[in-house]
């Protein structure tokens, strides 16, 4: 169904008599302004939902809460890490890109860890010199590369090791991580993460502070995370037995799963950490270990929600089908260059007019994009008003994650703008990218 749909939009969008409303701002208005497609994040959506997975950690754990991560491979600009550092959680970053945006606004370096799978010497170096609390390591190799740039730059880096626990998580298999057969981390089963804290232990420009493990992204089931950590704590208490020390860190990654359709329910931090933190206790508690300090790096389930991508309809066309039935086709004016997802994950959005109240009876709608391929296609199937026309508005909610992020320029379309609507102000916080732009990168 096409209807405006509460648990799927930003918190502060409306539905207003006739059009859609966003932080107080009609979304024809913003289409005006600032051209479409448009990416708007409800910024006081953006920092209640960062907030309250801060207190959900910190009432779950207590006095073992460590931190909240933002993962900023979810959505980064300046701005937004500006928002991170004000609401007072921590940054993940997985590139020098990512960090040089953290640096950009002189984000606390001990607030931001650095993950990745392949990180440069380059990457690893700039990590080191800005002063990142944590890296992550994720091979041998690696491990290798940490302490001798450390130990070049006369510091100690703390370390937390990337652990694979061998979890399958409920979840698109591009999007899920910890099970044996992927590039990321030290597998458990095979004994690689068992040899990994022996080596870091050798380094003395090495300090390993604890293990992470991340099972995958868009997870709605709470077993999996629970499944990780008890594995992991099966681990921490192995190496106590070894070691007669106890690693005071644990990071469960990210993941926490949200609502894109209606139906959906996007995961509520209080209670998948509380769930969390039962199964930790308990878990600790066997292993006769006490709990550590547990971190988490939602991405998603911060930006995800936050944002709206509005677009202006550019041609329908009718299709007839088998057995006398007919789709409608609804090109709007950007597509898998602005959200992948659906093409890439086969993952599904809602739709709805945003600039005016739809008439009459809806019809078996596909939504698409511009692009020269026939995947190019951002809604598969939707009831939309039959009378949707060149010229109105389209809506897409919960776009903040992987959208704008994994943007790309294919047929050489600009990237969109990013705005920040709240109480009735838009602002713009990544301009639209120009032409201009593109060709300004050939020589
Ligand atoms: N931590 C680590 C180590 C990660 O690799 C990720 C995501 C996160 C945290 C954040 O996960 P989140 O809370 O956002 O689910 N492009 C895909 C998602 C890929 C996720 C990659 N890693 C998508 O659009 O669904």
């Amino acid at each position: 169904m096409s209807a405006f749909d509460p648990a799927v939009f930003s918190r502060n969008s409306r539905f207003e008599i006739d059009h859609l409303t966003i932080g107080g701002i009609a979304a024809s208005d913003l289409a005006e302004q600032f051209g479409t497609p448009l990416f708007v994040v409800d910024e006081a959506d953006f920092k209640e939902r960062a907030a309250s997975w801060k207190s959900a950690l910190e009432s779950a754990f207590g006095e073992n809460a460590g931190s909240v991560y933002y993962a900023a491979k979810s959505f980064i600009s300046k701005e937004i890490a500006r928002w991170v550092d004000v609401v007072g959680i921590g940054l993940d970053v997985c590139s020098g890109g990512e960090l040089a945006v953290a640096e950009a606004v002189n984000f606390p370096a001990e607030k931001i860890e650095l993950h990745g799978n392949n990180k440069s010497e380059s990457e690893i170096r700039q990590a080191i010199s800005y002063g990142v609390k944590t890296i992550v390591v994720d091979s041998f190799a690696e491990i290798e590369r940490v302490e001798r740039i450390a130990k070049e730059s006369g510091k100690v880096q703390r370390v937390l090791i990337r652990v694979t626990p061998g979890v399958e998580a409920h979840t698109h298999e591009f999007i899920s991580t910890a099970h044996e057969d992927v590039k990321f981390g030290f597998s458990l089963a095979s004994g690689a993460a068992w040899d990994a804290i022996a080596a870091i232990r050798n380094e003395p420009a090495l300090q390993l502070v604890g293990l992470h493990s991340h099972i995958g992204s868009q997870i709605f089931q709470s077993e999996g995370f629970a499944a990780a950590a008890g594995k992991l704590i099966g681990l921490l208490a192995r190496y106590r037995d070894t070691y007669g020390q106890e690693l005071p860190e644990l990071d469960l990654g990210g993941g926490y799963g949200i609502a894109y359709i209606p139906g959906e329910n996007t995961l509520d931090p209080f209670e998948v950490l509380k769930e969390l933190a039962v199964v930790v206790t308990s878990e600790c508690e066997r292993a006769k270990i006490a709990v550590p300090q547990i971190s988490i790096e939602p991405g998603r389930a911060i930006v995800g929600p936050t944002t709206t991508t509005l677009y202006t309809v550019g041609t329908t066309k009718e299709v007839a089908l088998d057995e006398g039935l007919s789709r409608r086709y609804v090109a709007v004016d950007g597509g898998m260059s602005d959200n992948i997802r659906p093409a890439l994950y086969g993952a599904e959005y809602l739709a709805i007019i945003a600039n005016r109240l739809p008439l009459g009876p809806t019809c078996n709608t596909r939504i698409v994009g511009k692009h020269c391929e026939s995947g190019d296609i951002l809604i598969r199937e939707i009831n939309l008003s039959a009378d949707v026309a060149p010229g109105d508005l389209l809506a897409i909610p919960a776009t903040g994650a992987y959208g704008r992020s994994m943007a790309s320029n294919y047929n050489h379309l600009p990237r969109p703008a990013v705005i920040a609507v709240s109480s009735g102000v838009a602002r713009i916080i990544v301009r639209r990218e120009l032409i201009a732009d593109l060709l300004a990168l050939e020589i």
